[in-house]
């Protein structure tokens, strides 16, 4: 692979850059010159090209994944995503609409079937937080791993078929291989690894086989490869209530793939806002420099209600190509300087609506502006 030799080098990123819709254009505009920024200050470069997705896909090219943006992800070194989706598309059947049409087949076309969402909120901003200050005094700091192309979504046969009797029966199947299960305990382990040392690990074992034999792999898993991690075992609908009641006790949380939907956007929500939640999806495919090939974007959705107006909370989407140097490159001093550039505005006071609490607050460029500034 000869990636240690290649990362010594200068590095020319590639990426492919697919802004979507509504405030995903803004939000991209303002992210790629932070991400060049922290680039050319250690001799790297920035070599990217834009393409259509989600509703803008449908418009231009008849789809939400355009054949000519899968090929342009084909050949980069990882994808920028900004978010897709609005009130203009949702009328077509849903395996055709932006966000479904986009998202699972690039899950699938590059098997990413790690989803590393960190549930990141500074304590400053625990006001945002849905939650009493008070059970969350250091604000919240963890991370979801979410099994990303197993289980529901992808099990097969999945159908609607009507019945001799008339009825309609609509049929999803949930499946895991041991293999599966293995291979995202391994990315847990490293999240684990580079942090608290303590995994929790959700599933519905009193009731899904797939849930046995995740929790039997899992245990199994960490014993054998990494008996310095400590694994808790927690039943979803408990985790549930344990993410509002206790969120700060919570570390590296695994999920499986539904499992994992539902408890990001729960913690997503417990972190306040969506405008700072950034995500990476990342899968077997390696890159040039023999990393994980990965797709990054910002958890939020494209909120049409803002969108165009400059006001838009760019952080979601900056922290996300943080995440893409981190392991897409291996980039970590460029990484950490833009996550500290991030948490150095919010310090500043300098805030989005999102995040201001009624305070003064600045539009989407300003807030670009000014994260740049900081790095
Ligand atoms: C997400 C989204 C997707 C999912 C949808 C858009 C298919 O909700 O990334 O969490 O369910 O995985
Ligand atoms: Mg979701």
């Amino acid at each position: 692979m000869g990636g240690a030799l290649f990362l010594a080098a200068t590095m020319d990123l590639k990426i492919a850059v697919l802004p979507g819709d509504y405030i995903g254009p803004e939000v991209m505009a303002a992210s790629l010159p932070v991400l060049e920024a922290a680039l050319k200050r250690a001799g790297h470069t920035l070599s990217y090209s834009t393409h259509d997705v989600g509703g803008a896909g449908i418009d231009n090219h008849g789809k939400a994944l355009p054949d000519s943006t899968l090929a342009a992800c084909r050949a980069a070194d990882a994808i920028l995503f900004g978010s897709v989706g609005g009130p203009k598309w949702e009328k077509l059947p849903p395996a055709e609409q932006p966000e479904r049409g986009s998202l699972l087949p690039l899950r699938k076309a590059f098997t990413l079937f790690a989803n590393v969402r960190p549930g990141f909120m500074p304590a400053a901003l625990s006001a945002s937080s849905p939650l009493k200050a008070e059970r969350i005094p250091n604000g919240i700091d963890m991370v979801c791993i979410r099994e990303l192309t197993g289980g529901l979504y992808f099990g097969r046969p999945k159908s609607t078929t009507t019945l001799a009797d008339g009825d309609i029966e609509a049929i999803d199947t949930m499946v895991y291989r041991k293999s599966e299960i293995e291979r995202i305990t391994d990315v847990a382990i490293a999240t684990a690894r580079a942090r608290s040392k303590r995994i929790l690990s959700v599933d519905k074992a009193n009731v899904l086989e797939c849930s046995v034999l995740w929790r039997k792999v899992v245990t199994e898993r960490v014993k054998a490869l990494a008996p310095d991690i400590e694994v808790t075992h927690m039943y979803v609908d408990n985790a549930a209530m344990q993410l509002t009641l206790n969120p700060a006790k919570i570390d590296v949380m695994l999920t499986e793939n539904m499992f994992g939907d539902i408890l990001s956007d729960e913690m997503a929500a417990v972190c306040g806002s969506l405008g700072m939640m950034s995500s990476a999806s990342l899968g077997d495919v390696k890159n040039r420099y023999g990393k994980p090939f990965g797709l990054y974007e910002p958890a939020g959705g494209s909120a049409p209600d803002i969108a165009g107006q400059d006001k838009a909370n760019p952080c979601a989407q900056i922290l996300s190509a943080a995440l893409m140097l981190r392991h897409s490159f291996g980039l970590n001093a460029e990484a950490d300087a833009i996550e500290a550039a991030v948490r150095k505005t919010i310090a500043d006071g300098i805030r989005t609506g999102d995040i201001a609490f009624g305070g003064p607050s600045v539009g989407t460029k300003a807030m670009g502006a000014a994260i740049l500034a900081r790095l």
